[in-house]
């Protein structure tokens, strides 16, 4: 059986294979056998266990099949899914954000984003970044939520360079599932500026976790590589969505 329908059919650029066709999928409940085996097979490649949490893999990943509750889009090239990436957009599962997120006062218009994973024959290629902006879009076209919120390893380097790239920031360390996760928001329809002038950095070596900036106000844009370490790149956001106030 055919895996999602199409939503878009695109040529782009793939690393070693030059201009390809790809089909951007929809999922849909029918789909959880395939998906659930995609990204059982690719867990499987992850080196740290802790970077992608796989626990509630039998009762999350079909409730966001469901129409009203979240979307999740795919990848397929030559009809085999390479990537995936999902958003939850369910009332109740928002009350458990905003426990999280205590202080932030756009509650009511929160989703989450998660479950990216991309084949590592083809990682490196930009399609989390292109799965996150069509779901972005859908999901904002289809419950007016402007608010993202994604959870990631401190030292998932690579998700976090995507959801940097993507104009999230980071803006709380906290446990979730019992692991560490850095906690990053975005708003589809503005973006955050930062004061670079405010920049302030934190080396992730020795794996202790840059936290004290997070204390102090300061939201985390950008990661740069040095030598062998990863520095966190902190600033003062000019319109930090922790700091808002709610518009609505
Ligand atoms: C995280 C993940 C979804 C990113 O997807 P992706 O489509 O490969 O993302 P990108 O193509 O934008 O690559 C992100 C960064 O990873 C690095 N990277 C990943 N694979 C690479 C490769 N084969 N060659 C070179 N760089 C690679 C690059 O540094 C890139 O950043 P850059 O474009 O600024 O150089 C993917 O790495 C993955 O599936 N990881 C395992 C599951 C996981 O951790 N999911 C996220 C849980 S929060």
């Amino acid at each position: 059986m055919e895996i999602g329908i199409i939503y878009k059919k695109e040529k782009i650029a793939i690393k070693n294979k030059g201009m390809v066709w790809v089909d951007i999928i929809k999922l849909s409940s029918k789909d959880f056998p395939h998906l659930k085996k995609f990204v059982l097979k690719n867990y499987m490649q992850i080196k740290d266990k802790n970077h992608f949490i796989i626990d509630d893999i039998d009762t999350e990943l079909p409730f966001l099949l469901k129409e009203n509750e979240g979307l999740v889009f795919g990848i397929k090239i030559n009809g085999e899914l390479v990537a995936i990436q999902a958003i939850n957009f369910n009332k109740n599962d928002r009350l458990n954000f905003c426990k999280l997120i205590d202080n932030y006062n756009r509650r009511d218009s929160i989703m989450e984003i998660g479950w990216a994973m991309v084949d590592k024959y083809y990682q490196g290629n930009g399609f989390s970044i292109k799965l996150m902006r069509y779901l972005e879009k859908e999901a904002f076209q289809k419950t007016q939520n402007e608010i993202c919120l994604a959870t990631v390893h401190p030292h998932n380097i690579n998700s976090l360079f995507v959801f940097f790239k993507a104009g999230y920031v980071g803006y709380k360390i906290l446990q979730y599932y019992g692991k560490e996760r850095i906690f990053l928001l975005k708003n589809v329809n503005h973006e955050i500026y930062i004061d670079y002038h405010t920049t302030v950095s934190a080396s992730n070596n020795n794996f202790h976790l840059p936290t004290l900036p997070f204390f102090q106000d300061y939201v985390c844009f950008n990661i740069q590589k040095e030598r062998h370490e990863y520095k966190f790149l902190f600033a003062k956001a000019i319109n930090n969505p922790t700091l808002e106030h709610n518009t609505n």
